[in-house]
């Protein structure tokens, strides 16, 4: 079969490229604004270069038509954590995609526990075991409801054991594939 996406609609060209490039990591932002902690997962994620540092997400707007939080947080403060997801903390990552008011935060409201690794970042989910501490970059230009931003990795968490003395890293992400959570396993 061949698909012609001039000849597809915008939901089912979603499914086609959602369930088709997979897996796709997950981006579990943390952005603050008003004193207010916001979360939510971004599987429209992917490094750009590692020269400088960057990774680009595409984020959408809300029903009622205005940015989601995250993307008006970024424009608006400049900074991002990305943390990632494992198997301990899915479900979390799940609740926190339920779209909130911007005065309400994920974090108070599904109990997800953060701590402050740096005074001029938001803090990062504890549970993962790595997080980004990124700048805005800019903004791509793209017609449409999502913003594709790019974001540069100023900083990195990583959990002590899960690098080693040659820069080897060992996390254990679960990504995105169609509208499922997959783990990665060994081949
Ligand atoms: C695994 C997963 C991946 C998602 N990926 C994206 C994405 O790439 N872009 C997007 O706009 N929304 C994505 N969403 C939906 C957002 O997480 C959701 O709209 C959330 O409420 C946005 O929160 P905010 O308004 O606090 O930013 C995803 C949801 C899940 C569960």
């Amino acid at each position: 079969m061949l698909l012609d996406y001039s000849e597809e609609s915008a939901i089912n060209k979603y499914k086609l490229m959602s369930d088709t490039v997979v897996p796709r990591p997950i981006a579990w932002i943390v952005t603050q604004e008003n004193g207010v902690i916001n979360a939510a997962p971004f599987s429209y994620f992917i490094p750009l270069s590692s020269s400088p540092a960057t990774v680009i997400v595409s984020i959408g707007h809300k029903e009622d038509g205005s940015q989601k939080d995250s993307l008006s947080n970024i424009l608006k403060n400049k900074k991002a954590t990305i943390c990632f997801v494992n198997k301990n903390n899915v479900k979390q990552a799940a609740l926190s995609a339920t779209s909130l008011g911007n005065n309400e935060s994920e974090i108070e409201k599904y109990e997800i526990e953060v701590n402050e690794v740096l005074e001029d970042y938001p803090p990062m989910i504890s549970s993962s075991q790595s997080a980004l501490f990124c700048d805005y970059y800019s903004t791509v230009e793209l017609p449409g409801k999502t913003v594709p931003i790019i974001l540069e990795i100023k900083k990195q968490y990583i959990q002590d054991d899960r690098i080693d003395e040659r820069y080897h890293i060992n996390v254990d992400n679960i990504g995105r594939v169609g509208a499922k959570f997959k783990a990665m396993v060994d081949l």
